[in-house]
């Protein structure tokens, strides 16, 4: 089992922060990336025609690599909703059809779905969460109606923490075919995904949560059979001949025949992009595996001693390993987060759960204060 690595980190000992599904701190290797590349801006004349392609090519194979995929598949984006964007123009949808997406999803794989289901005829229905938190076979049941031609999914809701089997859902298309939109920005960097197994359509990913990367960043994997789709930008440095500055004004109309056609408008981000790589390599030093089992570990331990305290959470088989929604029967105070903030902790409310999700550097003592100050403040009632 990996052990805590907190000192990789720049967390005082006293700040207990559980919150990684709001943003992760950076790796104190990032902040030397960003500082470095903040500096290099400063001094333009080191910054080389190469350096617009290389640092973006040596991201897409770090992510590519989280996911089984190619650095070809890779799409540079700016955030899920960008990412939500490409899918939304691609995937066929007529009228009369259906686009699934969860109950409370987050609105960013919502709202171009509202805009195309209504422009196409088309509808768009959430699917209900069940009582134990079962996700896949909620979708799996709204999957016998026909009519669901696009199907918008992440890996763990980013409310309640539950799981969805991604394969399962997957599979699902030997009976009735339907395109497959995946956000995997609450799990990533956790929980390994094979796109060779599920073959979605589209897979979006934000950098800033457990990629441990930056805000402004994403990646979105794009299957070869969308690498002629229409890009939502129509920039000039992911076109044949690119690479060759003096040359721009050979207008090439065809962008690139791989996921870079998508990529956003100055994708080459000099600033932001060392940041998302030293959080790549970071997960790829500790390995998905490994990260998942310590973060299972750590939350159930969490688990038992909030449930000696009184608090419920969804049943064990279908939580994410890295996070814990944690019910209280009568209900939280309203004023939870600004007191647990003057102990120095910090985690969010979402509805009536808590969210807490911890990330390598949570320690013993994140959990025993963690516990301490919720038994204080319920008992203050
Ligand atoms: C599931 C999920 N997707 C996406 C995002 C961020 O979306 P965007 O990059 O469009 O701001 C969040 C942020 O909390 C999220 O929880």
């Amino acid at each position: 089992m990996l052990g805590n690595q907190r000192h990789l980190f720049d967390i005082p000992d006293d700040v207990h922060y559980l919150n990684c599904a709001y943003m992760s701190p950076l790796l104190k290797s990032a902040v030397r990336a960003g500082h470095a590349a903040i500096d290099a801006k400063a001094r333009p004349w080191g910054i080389s025609p190469p350096d617009f392609f290389s640092h973006s090519h040596a991201a897409r194979e770090l992510f590519a690599g989280l996911i089984n995929a190619e650095a070809e598949q890779i799409a540079i984006v700016s955030s899920v909703s960008y990412g939500t964007a490409i899918a939304a123009l691609n995937v066929p949808l007529n009228s009369g059809e259906k686009v699934l997406v969860l109950a409370e999803e987050f609105p960013s794989n919502l709202y171009a779905w509202r805009v195309k289901a209504k422009a196409c005829g088309a509808q768009v229905e959430a699917v209900a969460r069940l009582a134990n938190n079962d996700w896949t076979n909620a979708v799996l049941i709204a999957l016998e109606d026909k009519r669901v031609s696009v199907v918008v999914i992440p890996q763990t809701h980013w409310i309640d923490g539950g799981q969805l089997d991604l394969e399962r859902v997957a599979e699902a298309r030997q009976a009735h075919e339907f395109s497959l939109v995946i956000d995997l920005t609450q799990s990533l960097g956790v929980v390994g995904v094979d796109v060779r197994m599920i073959q979605p359509d589209f897979l979006i990913c934000a950098t800033y949560k457990w990629l441990l990367g930056p805000y402004s960043l994403g990646f979105v994997y794009v299957h070869p059979k969308h690498h002629a789709g229409k890009p939502l930008e129509h920039g000039w440095v992911n076109r044949p001949g690119a690479e060759d500055f003096s040359r721009l004004i050979d207008y090439v109309d065809e962008a690139n025949v791989d996921a870079s056609r998508f990529d956003m408008g100055e994708r080459s981000n000099f600033q932001l992009m060392p940041i998302a790589i030293a959080g790549l390599k970071q997960i790829h030093r500790w390995g998905q595996v490994h990260i998942e089992a310590r973060l299972r570990n750590y939350t159930q331990g969490l688990r038992r001693e909030l449930e000696q305290i009184g608090f419920t959470a969804c049943d064990e088989a279908y939580r994410s390993p890295h996070y814990l929604g944690m019910q209280y029967p009568d209900g939280l105070p309203e004023d939870i987060l600004q007191l647990l903030a003057v102990e120095k902790i910090f985690l969010s409310k979402r509805g009536d759960s808590l969210r807490i999700s911890p990330h390598l550097y949570n320690n013993e003592s994140d959990a025993s204060s963690l516990v301490q100050a919720l038994t204080k403040i319920l008992n203050r009632r």
